[in-house]
């Protein structure tokens, strides 16, 4: 095996981690869970799932990586458990298939960009998203952002990762606030805040039922976990970082992009005056009725650009970090270098995301077993394997580079073993229920 690669900086690590949560999650997903259900009601439920058991989580990754300095299905032998590598198996392996229609998406976003710079979705949002979303249309556009994320991880971690995410992350949170600065200025912005924000605990109460799975759910999808990427990216880190801290940077950046996101989307669909309701928040909808804003607003053209483009530079930052999985695991394993395996694996991705290229229904099936199996499965197994099997070990890794963790070690070792455990059970006996029964 050649010398193993590492980041350059820690910020390095810390921003290709962001650049890997960043994405359709924060853009388009928050937003619209946190308007259908409640407003500021809502976001409080979000940020303790996220504090609770995400940030947790995401530790229990970074523990395995940074203690192991190898690929998350390997990670496990070198810690002397073999038998469990059918875990990191299926991390892999969940990353692969949703990377598969991730593509697809990306290939979407593309399209937008180049469709805002012509105009070419203002006469008929809705005929422009069928047109693009499905089909032979849809196939080549996937190839092209597939092509985009193979090159980037074929140049490497430090030159291929860490250099397209330094540039990338800082875009996004530049051009973020600049586009929530710029909707300040839109007639229907106030109506637009109100909607995102006010609390309104009587929906919150009345969605009960499908508020704590999505929180818990969108934790996990939110800050790229189950996927063995937190594992991943931080077997390449060097030296002995505060994970601690590094992690709480990670999870504040995503939330804040999150919110964001939320103040730029709102004021522009209240001011062309857009139906909101949770059925119309679906993937479709941010295309077509953020489309539809872009087409009545002054400089839309001009704004369509930037905001596809912030979404297309998430939705690229995100993709790198789950071919990251695939190709790390072959590099280890492989003399081959990455400059084949990241295209090989490429041809793959490629093939398995057809059927969601061709038809969306294809799309949000594949979705659906990610997120309501494969997903809360794969987190569910790696934290049973740190909290329980680790253990006092796991809590000595997390230690290392905090200057001391005092109570906080068992606290956290005791979130992971009960609380985390609980609510992913919880998640998954609800989204087997959902996908099954
Ligand atoms: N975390 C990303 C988001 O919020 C989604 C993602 C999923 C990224 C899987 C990478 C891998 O959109
Ligand atoms: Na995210």
């Amino acid at each position: 095996m050649a010398d193993r690669e590492t980041w350059a900086t820690r910020p390095g690590f810390v921003l290709a981690a962001i650049g890997s949560a960043v994405g359709l999650g924060n853009l388009w997903q928050f937003p619209f869970k946190t308007a259908t259900n409640g407003g500021a009601a809502f976001v409080v439920f979000y940020l303790l799932a996220v504090a609770l058991i995400g940030f947790p989580a995401m530790l229990a990754e970074f523990v395995l990586g940074r203690r192991t300095h190898v690929n998350a299905v390997d990670a496990f032998e070198r810690l002397g458990h073999r038998q469990w590598r059918a875990v990191g198996a299926l991390a892999v392996l969940t990353g692969f298939w949703i990377l598969s229609y991730y593509n697809v998406v990306g290939g979407w976003v593309l399209r937008y960009v180049l469709g805002s710079a012509r105009g070419a979705y203002f006469g008929d949002p809705a005929g422009y998203f069928g047109a693009v979303s499905a089909g032979p249309e849809a196939v080549l556009a996937q190839a092209l952002f597939l092509a985009l994320v193979v090159g980037i991880v074929s140049l490497g971690v430090e030159d291929g990762i860490e250099t397209a995410t330094k540039l990338m992350v800082p875009s996004i949170l530049l051009l973020m606030v600049a586009l929530a600065v710029w909707v300040t200025t839109l007639p229907g912005a106030g109506a637009g805040y109100d909607f995102f924000l006010s609390p309104d605990l009587g929906e919150m109460v009345a969605n009960a039922g499908s508020i704590i799975p999505f929180a818990v759910g969108q934790a996990f999808f939110t800050l790229s976990l189950g996927m063995a990427i937190m594992v991943t990216y931080s077997s390449y880190v060097g030296g002995d970082d505060n994970l601690v801290v590094d992690g709480g940077a990670i999870v504040v950046t995503n939330t804040l992009v999150g919110v964001l996101a939320g103040l730029v989307v709102f004021p522009i669909l209240l001011t062309i005056g857009a139906e909101i309701t949770t059925e119309s928040g679906g993937a479709g909808a941010l295309f077509v009725a953020t489309a539809a804003g872009f087409g009545s607003v002054p400089f839309g053209r001009l704004f369509g650009v930037v905001f596809f483009g912030v979404v297309l530079i998430a939705a690229l930052s995100s993709a790198i970090s789950l071919l990251e999985v695939t190709v790390a695991y072959a590099n280890d394993n492989y003399d081959v270098p990455r400059t084949v395996l990241a295209p090989v694996i490429g041809v793959g991705l490629f093939v398995l995301g057809l059927p969601s290229a061709w038809d969306t229904g294809w799309l949000t099936w594949f979705d659906s077993v990610a997120y309501q199996l494969f997903l809360p499965l794969s987190v569910l197994a790696t934290t049973i394997f740190v909290g329980w099997v680790l253990g006092a070990d796991a809590v000595a890794e997390l230690r290392e580079g905090t200057g001391g963790l005092g109570a906080g070690g068992s606290a956290w070792l005791w979130t992971l073993r009960v609380v985390v455990v609980v609510a992913v059970l919880a998640t998954l006996a609800l989204g087997i229920n959902e996908l099954f029964l």
